[in-house]
């Protein structure tokens, strides 16, 4: 439905949620399983302004957390925004206090120049050693309690992460060990990525580095039993712009140019730090990696190619951002990059389905697993109108269809507790009608995602899109 041509876009996935909740969801549907205990977190942009000033990006908006606690058959729902100075800031700004990816202060140069995008705890969040952090992939972990959503404070790892101290959004874990691996984005004194791995004490230990040729843009890493794996789309940032972004001529995410030639840049950083080895292939788009393994002597990572420009997919995100209904059908592609001892990188395409936000049970990480979830753009809508269930085995494919134009955000895969088959357990999807009526969390069952959901709790109140979210056994206490 489209309104007067002169009308302002309206925000269809991202609507702000500028109420913060705490309560009891009693109206639903089925039962929660027995069984299916412990608490999701959720991390997203609530709101898409600052001191009033509508934000430039998607990326640019405070970070929100919401909370899930699942356990005795009841869903406790709480919301609270990351107190960041930005936040904090922003309530009472007359327009953006601080600079961001996509958005420049008022003042122009004189209060733009050399600032660097304000940490605004967006993105990911991760329980680890006891703690709760929201992640932003530019800079320092946010730590919040657990229980009552309380912003505790940045987090730096006891000194551990120095100067800028980014720490990405897309840690990944050593089962074994309880390690979590994790890398930050280093543009001086010359551009490269950070290594880092935090023991299960809560330590942080460098890993070395792997230097990139130019300032480039990375998202996600993946983690074998061998090594940190870097899957690097040809997105750069040329000398020009980003010195133009740092004299704040021009945006920082304006600054992001998709070089096709360099093709993409495959980093393997050894997991006791030795000598990284590089690799290239032709180029791909994508910024999400599923599951990554040593499969015999080869490494295999797979992830969502977009088969698209970054301008495209910038395009997508700024039409979700601004309303207006983007053309090209929603996700990429899954795909397996497989990397041989002698060099070859060799392309093996998975599935035609269009999706993002990876799933898999997490005792597969880092080892071949069989079942891939998914958001996926069923039926070729622009959002994420379904999840599907891609079989590496068989190659079968299931889906389960959301009402029309209700949007999925990442689904989350939580195993049954105790030996079962790979999927015998639950899929924890928040849906988001496209009108903004509440928000529901469904509870699926993984092993029939075409059966009803097992449960379906509805929110007071809507929900913007989350980027992505974590499961722990944990039970938060919200009382
Ligand atoms: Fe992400």
């Amino acid at each position: 439905m489209s309104g007067p041509a002169d009308a302002p876009a309206r925000p269809r996935d991202y609507i702000p949620l500028y109420d913060e909740f705490d309560y009891p969801v009693h109206d639903f549907d089925g039962a929660l399983p027995e069984g299916l205990r412990g608490t999701m977190y959720r991390n997203g942009p609530g709101k898409m302004e600052a001191g009033g000033q509508p934000l430039g990006h998607l990326f640019d908006g405070d970070g929100m957390l919401s909370m899930y606690a699942i356990g005795d058959g009841v869903l406790h729902f709480r919301n609270r925004f990351v107190r960041t100075e930005h936040y904090r800031k922003s309530l009472t700004a007359h327009g953006a206090p601080y600079r961001a990816l996509g958005t420049m202060r008022p003042g122009g140069l004189l209060t733009n120049a050399l600032q660097f995008p304000a940490n605004v705890a967006n993105t990911g969040v991760t329980v680890h050693a006891g703690k709760l952090l929201a992640l932003w992939e530019g800079g320092r972990p946010t730590e919040l309690d657990p229980d009552t959503l309380d912003t505790l404070g940045v987090h730096d790892f006891d000194g551990g992460l120095r100067w800028i101290g980014a720490f990405s959004a897309h840690p990944k874990w050593d089962n074994r060990t309880g390690d979590m691996y994790n890398f930050g984005l280093a543009m001086f004194p010359r551009p490269g990525l950070a290594c880092y791995r935090v023991d299960r004490t809560g330590r942080l230990h460098e890993l070395g580095r792997l230097d990139l040729p130019t300032p480039m843009f990375n998202h996600d890493m993946g983690l074998t039993d061998r090594h940190l794996v870097f899957v690097i789309p040809p997105l750069v940032f040329p000398l020009r712009k980003f010195l133009g972004a740092g004299l704040a001529l021009r945006n920082f995410i304006e600054a992001i140019d998709y070089d096709a030639r360099r093709g993409t840049m495959i980093g393997l950083v050894p997991r006791d730090g030795g000598k990284p080895r590089i690799l290239h292939t032709d180029a791909l788009m994508h910024l999400h990696l599923a599951n990554t393994y040593e499969d015999g002597s080869d490494t295999v990572v797979e992830l969502l190619n977009y088969e698209a420009t970054w301008a495209e997919l910038n395009g997508q995100l700024s039409n979700a951002q601004s309303g207006l209904t983007g053309a090209k059908p929603y996700g990429g592609k899954l795909m397996r990059v497989r990397i041989t001892p002698t060099g070859r990188v060799i392309h093996e395409p998975v599935s035609d389905l269009q999706g993002d936000f990876p799933a898999y049970h997490p005792a597969y990480a880092s080892r071949r697993n069989r079942y891939v979830y998914l958001a996926a753009g069923a039926d070729g809508t622009p959002h994420p109108s379904a999840i599907a269930k891609i079989d590496n085995d068989t190659g079968k494919e299931s889906l389960h269809r959301l009402p029309e134009d209700t949007a999925a955000h990442e689904p989350i895969f939580v195993p049954r507790p105790g030996p079962g088959a790979e999927d015998d357990g639950w899929l924890l999807v928040l849906t988001q009608p496209r009108s903004g009526d509440p928000a529901s969390l469904l509870v699926l069952d993984a092993r029939d995602l075409s059966a009803e959901p097992l449960y379906r709790g509805r929110l007071r109140h809507h929900m913007p899109l989350t980027f992505h979210g974590t499961f722990t056994p944990r039970l938060a206490q919200p009382a």
